[in-house]
């Protein structure tokens, strides 16, 4: 094929993906030649690019193998065989990546913070152990690897509920996610406390929009994470992670939903369930949005030493061992759950 013929073929291909979010084929031409460069490298490579459910279209659509949940994504770097990845989010991902990939070359675009991450540190964790040694510490996978390392266990939104029911102490202290911590409480067996982090997008959410939603559009289904409000989480259809949202659109028989978390979730909705209507607002995520194409390429042309994952090995080990406490407890707590039948609604009490 000629340079001219691969990149008008390029130049469709992105259009037929993007066209439903309102991209014209001119604006598919200008990140053309960047989307084919970067796939010829990975090619080349052989590289396997992971992007979260939170980037830019022309990130998920234009040059991501895999589009998915912090969860989906790391297990799907364990499966795949490239012995490179490139992690299109936020930093703490791309270390989970690591964690579970250590023989992999592991990069990320930028070095992307996210709130509740930055919200504790190592330190800070072994100080709440020294005061509360009878509690077990469970962190949400939204922590740099020197906090996991301090945890008895990991979780994500996907499995939260499932790995603190199954923790063998009564008492459970939940970092950094206060809001998590308190949707947890609200459900659990188990005495909750938390710490005083929170997610800058989804603590942005009002419950007066949610109502609105309602009077507007009284057929629509409501979606929220468990990062938002326990208020507002008590007044949805749904709540659980960004995949645990998108297989309960797919599954759904209705036609309107609103989604209450961050917009790259509501492009991808939109771009790939075309007979869905997403209605009502979202809340850009600044971290997950510093990812640019660029960034991409540069990471694959000549990675700087930022965008090359290392973990010290010591900080390594324990923080896979909570990362593997986490796959252990929650094929423990999918078995209660289903005992008690909440297995598809697990945020509910
Ligand atoms: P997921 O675990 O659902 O991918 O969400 C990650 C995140 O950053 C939520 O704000
Ligand atoms: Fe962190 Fe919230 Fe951004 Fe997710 S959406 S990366 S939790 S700040």
């Amino acid at each position: 094929m000629t340079m001219r013929s691969e990149l008008a073929t390029e130049i469709r291909r992105l259009h037929a993906k993007l066209e439903k979010l309102g991209w014209k084929e001119d604006d598919c031409a200008l990140i053309a030649p960047v989307t084919l460069e970067i796939n010829e490298l990975k090619r080349e490579q052989n590289a396997v690019i992971l992007a979260h459910s939170y980037q830019t279209p022309d990130i998920m659509y234009g040059v991501g193998d895999f589009i998915g949940d912090s969860y989906g994504l790391s297990v799907k770097a364990t499966d795949h065989p490239a012995q490179k990845i490139v992690f299109c989010s936020v930093y703490f991902m791309g270390e989970t990546a690591k964690l579970l990939n250590p023989d992999k070359e592991v990069l990320v675009p930028r070095q992307a913070g996210c709130s509740l991450a930055d919200a504790i540190n190592g330190q800070q964790v072994r100080e709440l152990r020294q005061q509360n040694p009878q509690a077990g510490i469970v962190c949400y996978v939204n922590t740099y690897a020197e906090v996991k390392a301090e945890c008895d266990a990991c979780c994500t939104s996907a499995n939260a509920v499932e790995v603190v029911e199954s923790m063998p102490q009564q008492e459970i202290i939940f970092i950094p996610d206060r809001l998590m911590g308190e949707n947890l409480a609200k459900i659990s067996s188990k005495k909750i406390s938390t710490w005083d982090g929170t997610c800058i997008v989804h603590e942005g959410f009002d419950i007066n929009s949610i109502r609105d939603i309602r009077n507007r559009f009284p057929g629509a289904k409501i979606l929220a994470h468990p990062e938002c409000t326990p208020g507002l989480v008590a007044e949805v259809d749904y709540a659980g992670g960004t995949e645990g949202m998108l297989n309960y659109v797919k599954n759904s028989p209705a036609s309107t939903f609103m989604l209450v978390t961050e917009c790259g979730l509501t492009d991808r909705f939109k771009a790939e369930f075309k007979d869905k209507e997403i209605v009502g607002t979202c809340i850009l995520c600044p971290y997950m949005k510093e990812i640019q194409l660029d960034d991409v390429l540069q990471a694959l042309k000549d990675p700087r030493p930022e965008q090359v994952i290392e973990i010290p090995a010591d900080v390594a080990q324990r923080a896979k061992r909570s990362l593997d406490q986490m796959f252990e407890l929650e094929k423990a707590g999918k078995k209660l759950l289903q005992e008690q039948g909440r297995s598809k609604l697990p945020w509910t009490a």
